[in-house]
């Protein structure tokens, strides 16, 4: 007798497939829209800090101004990390990849929480607000330990982003500087059901802490078609000497079957939301610290692909060349990705707990079958 998995093919990719019910984002491919709890990006945008977002994403409505500027000084606070955890980052191999590095932090907090393997509701708020304060921390510490620089504490006069950047560089983020930070990050706290977010509602399906969730979602996101894009559209930028090489440059890798990273995109069949704000940001920036040319560069390796391909840039090309513009170096670019993101994941491991049936599909089975077995000598 023949039982569905014999019959139903697999969607490759699960591309198109409901895998789970929110309301804290909304994709709409076809006509390139983004909502965070109802909200259109374009309007979020330039309005919202990072912290106000995260608030808006884990409690499904903005802060008053009063709520807004409490919640900031609340996440602010809990930035500090455990000196064991910055030791771990004095001992990791200085080649080790910030994303790994990343991911083992985590980890490793989770050892240092009081509330780790408690995963009620108000154990699960203290963590979430410690784990999206303790992320860039992580980030901004290991930068400075690596290029032999002192580590410096969080300013509470800044928010999160701002404060990420004085802790990375050492110098606070100009006006322009600290807006680009804040909308980088407002734009990257989520996406819908993108593959580190399944990542994490799958491991929060099974009723598994919030850190073991979120190191998952970092190794989902450290892959080159997911959030290590960023980084490869650096370089790649970085590889063409000038304007003119653009062309031959793009269309050669495309005649040799390479992927343009930065492009493509499983559900926006137009251009991304995020991509306006993003090129506008890198427009300026890269203007004000004398990086014009690596802007050019990006906007007509975008129409080269445009034309060649008919593909849109993602949310990955321009953050590489606004976050160069930023300072931040381009092996950290993924882990920037993740410090925002960890909002939108929580966020949605929070909703996973909250109405949870664990995540178990099945697959269809394509080898051998009743094989003869041979009893082996010993
Ligand atoms: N460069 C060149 N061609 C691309 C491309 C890119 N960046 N992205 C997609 N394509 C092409 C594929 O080669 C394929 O063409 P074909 O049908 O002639 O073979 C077609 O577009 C569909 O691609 P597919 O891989 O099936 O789409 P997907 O939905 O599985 O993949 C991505 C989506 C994002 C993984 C893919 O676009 C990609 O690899 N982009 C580069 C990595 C990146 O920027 N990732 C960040 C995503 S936010």
């Amino acid at each position: 007798m023949s039982t569905r998995q014999d019959e139903e093919a697999p969607v490759r990719g699960l591309e198109g497939v409901i895998a789970a019910e929110t309301s804290v984002s909304y994709v709409d491919g076809i006509h390139g829209r983004l909502l965070y709890q109802g909200y259109d990006i374009h309007d979020l945008a330039d309005a919202l800090s990072f912290s106000e977002t995260v608030f808006l994403l884990w409690h499904g409505r903005l802060p008053s101004p009063a709520e807004g500027a409490g919640f900031r000084a609340e996440l602010v606070a809990e930035m500090r990390l455990p000196s064991q955890v910055v030791e771990m980052l004095r001992l990791m191999p200085p080649n080790s990849h910030p994303m790994a590095v990343l991911r083992t932090a985590v980890s490793m907090l989770a050892s240092f929480d009081p509330d780790v393997d408690d995963i009620r509701p108000e154990a699960n708020w203290r963590k979430a607000k410690r784990l999206v304060a303790q992320v860039p921390t992580i980030i901004a510490d290991l930068h400075r330990v690596r290029s032999g620089q002192p580590l410096l504490s969080p300013d509470p006069n800044f928010g999160i982003a701002a404060n990420f950047l004085y802790m990375l560089r050492g110098t606070p983020p100009n006006q322009l500087e600290g807006r680009a930070m804040e909308v980088l990050m407002v734009l990257l706290a989520d996406h819908e059901l993108n593959a580190s977010t399944f990542t994490a509602r799958v491991i929060a399906s099974t009723l598994s802490d919030m850190h073991s969730a979120l190191a998952g979602a970092l190794g989902a996101l450290k892959g080159p078609l997911h959030g290590g894009a960023n980084q490869r559209v650096m370089e790649m930028i970085l590889d063409i000497p000038d304007l003119q090489t653009v062309q031959a440059y793009i269309v050669g890798m495309l005649e040799n079957r390479k992927r343009i990273m930065g492009f493509g995109h499983r559900v926006y069949r137009t251009e991304d939301p995020r991509t306006r704000h993003l090129r506008d940001y890198s427009e300026q920036l890269c203007a004000s610290a004398n990086q014009q040319n690596l802007h050019d560069i990006a906007e007509r390796i975008e129409s080269t692909v445009m034309d060649a391909k008919g593909i849109y840039p993602n949310v990955d090309f321009y953050s590489a060349t606004v976050q160069h513009a930023l300072g931040i170096p381009p092996e950290y670019f993924t882990a920037v990705f993740a410090a925002a993101r960890t909002a939108g994941w929580i966020a949605h491991i929070m909703e996973q707990y909250a109405d949870n049936r664990l995540i178990r599909p099945t697959s269809r089975y394509t080898g051998p079958m009743g094989l003869p077995f041979e009893p082996r000598a010993a």
